[in-house]
């Protein structure tokens, strides 16, 4: 199959607090790398409370938003963009349901975590929502656009 045009599709996906704090980084990041998404962008960052009310404002009249917030500008947040066909629909597959209790085994939550306010892991639930947070979380010139060798064999 031919590689995508133009515009690759990428997702944002964050590793919070929790996921740092024990010791996830590297299960997580294999994960999207053995699926053979592309990692175009990483930093680690403190939020502050400011903005994680940003990067939740869709949920700011949802009972759990302040805690929410404050989980994560609680620490260290492993802030990544990944790139590849079906990125977004696909790294929301890997993640799993919301929920740690519903989430499959075989999934990140399924498998490394027990309640939904510690799920360890974010990710873009749409294109427009991937486009804005992206926006949010890095400057257009922390992207950085690459051919990996393993494409011809993806693609
Ligand atoms: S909802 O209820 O449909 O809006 O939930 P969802 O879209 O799946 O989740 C939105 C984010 O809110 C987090 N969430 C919670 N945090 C703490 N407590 C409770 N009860 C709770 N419910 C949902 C959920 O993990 C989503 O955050 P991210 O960072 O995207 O995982």
């Amino acid at each position: 199959q031919e590689a995508s045009a133009a515009e690759p599709e990428r997702t944002f996906i964050a590793i919070k607090p929790d996921g740092v704090q024990r010791g996830l980084i590297a299960e997580i990041i294999s994960r999207f790398e053995r699926k053979g998404y592309k990692l175009v962008a990483v930093k680690l960052v403190v939020p502050s409370k400011e903005f994680a009310q940003k990067h939740y404002h869709d949920l700011k009249d949802r009972p759990f938003f302040d805690g929410l917030c404050d989980f994560l500008s609680s620490g260290p947040v492993l802030a990544m963009v990944w790139e590849g066909e079906g990125a977004i629909k696909y790294g929301r597959k890997l993640i799993g349901a919301t929920d740690p209790q519903k989430s499959e085994p075989g999934t990140i939550r399924g498998d490394l975590a027990v309640v939904v306010g510690r799920n360890i892991i974010h990710g873009s639930d749409g294109p427009e929502t991937a486009k804005d947070e992206i926006a949010l979380w890095f400057e257009p010139s922390e992207l950085v656009s690459y051919t990996s060798n393993a494409e011809k064999w993806l693609y």
